[in-house]
C-alpha cells in the first residue's frame, strides 16, 4: 500500500518536473525564434542593413548588450522593446549570447 502510493507520488513529481523542463526549453526556443526574425535564424543575416550581425560575436559582448537594453543603459526603441516584450531572464541572456557566439559569420573570423 505504502509502496504503490510512493510510486504514484514519484511518478507525479517526475512528470511535473519533466513538463516544467519542457516548457522552459520551449520558452527559450520561442524567444530564439523571435531574434531570428530580425537578425536571421543564426544571427548572420539581418533583415536590414542597420540591424547588427550577431553570429560569431563574443558571448560576453552579446549578453552585456542585452543586459544594457534590459536596464535602459542602452536605449534603442526596437531592440529595447524586444527585451521587454520577451521578458528575457538572466538565464536567457547568457544562453542567447552563447548561441549566437557559436554561429559562424563574418565576426567569427575576428576571434583569436
Ligand atoms: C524587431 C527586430 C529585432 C528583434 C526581434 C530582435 N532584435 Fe536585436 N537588434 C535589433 C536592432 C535594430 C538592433 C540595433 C539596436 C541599436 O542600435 O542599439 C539590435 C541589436 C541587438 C544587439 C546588440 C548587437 C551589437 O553588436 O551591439 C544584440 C545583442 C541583439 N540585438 C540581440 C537580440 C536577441 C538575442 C534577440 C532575441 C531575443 C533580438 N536581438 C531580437 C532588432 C531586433
Amino acid at each position: 500500500m505504502y509502496k504503490s502510493t510512493h510510486a504514484v507520488i514519484l511518478t507525479f513529481v517526475l512528470t511535473v518536473a519533466a513538463s516544467a523542463a519542457a516548457a522552459e526549453s520551449g520558452d527559450f526556443e520561442r524567444k530564439l525564434a523571435a531574434c531570428g526574425a530580425c537578425h536571421g535564424e543564426k544571427g548572420d543575416k539581418p533583415l536590414a542593413p542597420d540591424y547588427p550581425i550577431l553570429a560569431g560575436q563574443k558571448a560576453d559582448y552579446l549578453s552585456a548588450a542585452l543586459r544594457h537594453y534590459r536596464d535602459g543603459r542602452r536605449n534603442n526603441p526596437i531592440m529595447g522593446a524586444q527585451v521587454q516584450a520577451l521578458q528575457l531572464t538572466e538565464d536567457d541572456i547568457v544562453r542567447l549570447g552563447e548561441y549566437f557566439a557559436q554561429q559562424t559569420g563574418p565576426l567569427a573570423t575576428l576571434k583569436n
